[in-house]
């Protein structure tokens, strides 16, 4: 059992030390498999392949379990180490911490956007680029989208979002109109409410943040692990829902075996949805 922090709490030793384990992993060439394996199951709903990560209902277990599978490659490094999350909601600016030169350093250059401050700046040699879907060996990012202004989600975004005591619904994909999945997954309609919550944060970290190769930007793990606690407040708020599809999808249905109902194991781990939804005897959030 252990705790996963909010970032803005940790100390300074807390900080070098997550550093030094996510460092090593690069060396290792253990973190690019992990990008990788995001990028595999980065399948969207235009394809006809089984959706386990994104665009789905098990987008919340499926990113669960990739999260405990990254935090234990850090504790095999440092076992001290636990993965702490981004409360995007309250740390909403550049200014904060977590983007200073001891932690994550800070946003892209103009120009190519590569960032260049903080451990994981190409110009320090422990940050390069391997896993991705064009060329560019650096890091990137484009807080704010500058020349197409995109904020981070606000309180009441989350709220909102959190107040809808249906996990998901029918067609269970990006067009899903209702339920707490694609709302915080924040696929949309178009118009300002094209990107909403989870995504709006990929789209306003910027650079590598976007798309199916984004855990190269390590503010991926912290994100997700504020995804996962807000996923523990969903379940808390609504004691009497739960993970949906219950049951297998029927053969006449468009998304027959596309999506995973709650027994249905997801790869590439072979484990259900149902084996996911409660951490409590794994780690807590502080
Ligand atoms: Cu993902
Ligand atoms: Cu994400």
């Amino acid at each position: 059992m252990h705790t996963r922090k909010n970032q803005r709490n940790l100390t300074r030793t807390e900080k070098r030390r997550l550093v030094n384990a996510l460092l090593e992993l690069k060396r290792s060439g253990r973190y690019d498999e992990f990008v990788r394996m995001h990028g595999r199951y980065y399948v969207t709903d235009a394809e006809d392949d089984p959706r386990a990560a994104h665009m789905a209902p098990s987008f919340f277990p499926w990113h669960r379990r990739f999260l405990l599978e990254f935090e234990r490659a850090l504790q095999s490094v440092d076992s001290g180490v636990t993965v702490p999350y981004w409360d995007w909601t309250t740390d909403n600016t550049p200014a904060s911490s977590l983007w200073a030169e001891d932690f994550l350093g800070g946003n892209g250059r103009a120009g190519d956007r590569q960032v260049m401050t903080g451990p994981f700046a190409y110009g320090k040699g422990n940050w390069r680029i391997n896993a991705r879907i064009s060329d560019g060996k650096f890091l990137t990012r484009n807080f704010g989208r500058p020349s197409d202004p995109v904020s981070l989600p606000t309180k009441a975004e989350v709220a909102k979002a959190l107040s809808d005591p249906l996990y998901d619904a029918d067609p269970w994909d990006s067009t899903a109109s209702r339920g707490f999945r694609n709302t915080i997954e924040g696929w949309g309609a178009g118009g300002s409410d094209r990107w909403r919550n989870h995504n709006r944060v990929h789209r306003w970290v910027g650079g590598l943040m976007l798309g199916a190769t984004s855990p190269n930007d390590p503010v991926f793990w912290l994100h997700h692990a504020f995804m996962d606690l807000l996923w523990d407040r969903w379940q808390k708020a609504h004691p009497r829902s739960g993970y949906l599809p219950r049951r297998r999808l029927p053969e006449s249905h468009p998304q027959y075996r596309r999506v995973f109902s709650l027994d249905e194991p997801m790869p590439p781990w072979n484990v259900a949805p149902a084996a996911l939804l409660d951490h409590s005897r794994l780690y807590r959030y502080e």
